[in-house]
């Protein structure tokens, strides 16, 4: 665990010399474009300054367009914003990948992103749909690349500048230890879901020894049941130290090391989850050792596919 004093402000040093991430982020995985773009301009005048998206949310437009706007208003500069983007599965082919870059830097209006991932180490058949399917309905996918192959891509994006730091996303440990074993350039980040039914101890413990920061998506749980915010054990801290169950949800995930991705399509939501402040250490213990449930709320890791999107969209 680690002291901090103002959560808010907290950044992790990213390896490979890429700068540092903003512990507490803000996702994008918002399914209509004009509650994206709202969302995102709110996020960074609330304060936020790290963002997530990718192109299989189909939100890199909007996000480029409120990340244009707030900079243009002349408040905040670009080298302040912490912008992370994914490659999906139908783009892991080596030559897929610098114009899947293109297409992602071209649609955020930007000219390079601090974060690119792989969005998970499943590669699926090339081709213009995200979601490749065989007539039984089942996933094809692409035996013909490996996640290895992929990141070799990744590398020359960073050598060639366009992107400052790499990473892998919905990935276990064993994955993590191949890749980091046999890159150049190793992982910067590793994004997982994580929270205190899902705490990925071994998996934070790794990163944590390899310079490699974990950064938790689904913080708060992501609203599915059974409701984390809901839990005896967080409402109990809640009102025990004046916060509400979201606040300490987060502060929790960036006291013990995590950088960490919340959404909101809810100014006051957003705000609310923005004013994060230190619990004391007999909270994080209770939260860390008491809570005993584990469950895992999207599969993704498993197969590919991803849990939180609608089939179809
Ligand atoms: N790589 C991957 O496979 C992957 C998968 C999932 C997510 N992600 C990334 O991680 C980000 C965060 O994931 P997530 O959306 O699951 O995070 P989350 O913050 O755990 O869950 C968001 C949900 O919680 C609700 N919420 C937010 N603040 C709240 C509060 N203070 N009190 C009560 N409810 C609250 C939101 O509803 P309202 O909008 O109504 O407030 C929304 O339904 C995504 O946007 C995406 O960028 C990546």
């Amino acid at each position: 665990m680690i002291a901090i004093e103002n959560l808010r402000e907290t950044k992790l040093p990213l390896n490979n010399g890429a700068g540092a991430i903003p512990a507490l982020g803000f996702g994008t995985l918002i399914p209509d474009p004009v509650a994206t773009k709202n969302a995102t301009k709110a996020a960074l005048e609330a304060g936020y300054r790290a963002f997530d998206t990718a192109e299989r949310y189909k939100t890199e437009k909007e996000v480029g367009e409120a990340i244009k706007e707030v900079l243009q208003a002349g408040a905040i500069k670009r080298d302040e914003v912490f912008v992370a983007t994914k490659l999906w599965n139908t783009n892991h082919r080596p030559e897929r990948v610098k114009p899947a870059f293109e297409a992602s830097l071209k649609k955020l209006q930007l000219d390079y992103v601090d974060l690119y991932l792989p969005h998970t180490p499943f590669a699926f058949q090339p081709g213009d749909t995200h979601d490749p399917r065989d007539a039984a309905g089942n996933v094809i996918y692409d035996k013909g690349v490996t996640l290895l192959d992929t990141w070799g891509a990744l590398e020359e994006l960073v050598r060639e500048g366009k992107c400052k730091a790499i990473g892998l996303s919905d990935v276990n440990v064993e994955k993590v230890k191949e890749i980091y074993a046999a890159a150049t350039i190793k992982p910067a980040v590793v994004h997982v879901e994580s929270h205190p039914y899902l705490p990925e101890w071994e998996l934070l413990e790794y990163c944590q020894k390899n310079g490699i920061v974990m950064q938790a998506f689904a913080p708060l749980g992501h609203s599915s049941e059974p409701k984390l915010i809901a839990d005896p054990i967080i409402t109990a801290i809640a009102s025990r130290v004046g916060k509400t169950p979201a606040q300490v949800l987060l502060a929790w995930a960036i006291q013990r090391g995590t950088a960490l991705l919340t959404t909101s399509k809810n100014p006051s939501r957003l705000k609310e989850n923005f004013d994060v402040s230190p619990l004391p250490e007999d909270a994080i213990r209770e939260i860390s050792e008491g809570i005993k449930s584990r469950i895992r709320f999207n599969a993704v890791v498993e197969t590919g596919v991803p849990g939180f999107i609608p089939r179809g969209k």
